[in-house]
């Protein structure tokens, strides 16, 4: 098959397509052929070097942490797949390819409603949201969460699900462009964190209680704004560091408001865990994505040939949504 494996690292020339050998299912995998594959974050650190695939290490390291596609063959353990199904999964890479074997629990059935381009802008961003909402944050319908980047992947998941849940979400983005998406996401109240200190419109919002969450990306340069926008018992979710990963805390807070800030990152998790987190989502979210309560957002789609200009755009912070490589017509 064809993939884009990463022989070195660097600016996003090193994305080139080359022949390596077809996956092999195990007794507990599903051989996927890739029709589409979702672009993240994550996918630019790694093609600069900054974030390795978990061991064991692969012979070829080929990016991409999630895909939609057609099942062609299943292991002898698999339960509740067959040849010619129609699944989104999340990978811990190898999605920048034409085929895939990922194990079947980490798969869900696409809703006939959607295509393989919608399925492909799911799982990484739904599960994360998902995840940061009930199962960290654990949120409950009436509680208030603070989306920062309400306009990209996560925050358009993270709001859409909110809504849906009966949980009231507030945004941050750095344009108007981006705060009207947010709006439409179901964002209640938008702030522009580049012309307004996003903590005075949170307490003003709250009539000075704060939020019950915060589900960050920016680490670095929010977390004593975070930690300040917090209501008491309320929780701090770090799912990503765009600012950088140091910062000093007062503790003081932590303890007189008894908060608490905790942190998820999906790849790294152990295989088991991350089965149930998808089995829960889908039993959860499946339908509203079937009925079209939630909605996934997508920016572009870009041909296999321009993967590196997907990985421009994102790194220039110009999406709103999801890019996605339409790996096969
Ligand atoms: N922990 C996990 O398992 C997990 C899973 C998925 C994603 N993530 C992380 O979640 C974050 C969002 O991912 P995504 O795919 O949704 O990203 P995305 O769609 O590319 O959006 C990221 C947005 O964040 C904003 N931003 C970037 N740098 C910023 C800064 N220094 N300060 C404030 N805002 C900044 C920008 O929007 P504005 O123009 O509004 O500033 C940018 O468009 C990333 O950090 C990613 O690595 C973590």
């Amino acid at each position: 098959m064809k993939a884009i494996v990463l022989n070195r690292y660097g600016a996003p020339e090193v994305l080139q397509w080359q022949s390596v050998p077809d996956p092999v299912p195990g007794p507990e995998d599903l051989l996927v052929e890739i029709y589409a594959a979702g672009v993240n974050r994550a996918d630019l650190l790694q093609r600069r070097g900054l974030y390795p695939p978990p061991e064991p290490r692969p012979t070829h390291e080929i990016p991409g942490l999630e895909c939609a596609g057609v099942v062609r063959a299943v292991g002898e353990r698999v339960l509740g797949f067959q040849p010619g199904d129609r699944v989104m999964a999340l990978l811990s890479g190898g999605g920048y390819a034409e085929w895939v074997t990922v194990p079947y629990r980490l798969a869900l059935p696409i809703p006939d409603r959607l295509s393989f381009v919608e399925a492909a802008a799911i799982p990484e961003v739904f599960l994360t949201a998902y995840d940061a909402l009930f199962e960290r944050a654990e949120l409950q319908p009436g509680d208030t969460v603070l989306v920062h980047a309400g306009a990209s992947g996560v925050g358009s998941a993270a709001l859409q699900i909110a809504r849906a849940s009966g949980i009231t979400g507030w945004a941050t983005a750095g344009s108007e462009r981006k705060l009207e998406a947010a709006r439409a996401f179901g964002a209640e109240k938008v702030v522009n964190y580049r012309q307004e200190k996003f903590l005075e419109r949170v307490q003003e919002w709250s009539g000075g209680r704060g939020v019950d969450a915060v589900l960050d990306f920016v680490g670095q340069d929010y977390l004593e704004d975070n930690l300040k926008a917090l209501a008491p018992e309320g929780i701090l979710v770090i799912i990503g560091t765009l600012s950088g990963p140091t910062a000093a805390i007062n503790l003081g807070w932590l303890l007189s408001r008894r908060l608490t800030v905790r942190g998820t990152a999906l790849r790294s998790r152990p295989p088991e865990q991350k089965m149930t987190l998808v089995q829960r989502f889908g039993q959860r979210m499946g339908p509203w994505l079937a009925d079209g309560r939630l909605k996934p957002v997508i920016d572009q789609v870009f041909s296999r040939d321009e993967v590196g200009s997907a990985h421009e755009k994102m790194e220039a912070n110009r999406n709103i949504g999801k890019l996605i490589i339409q790996v096969r017509t």
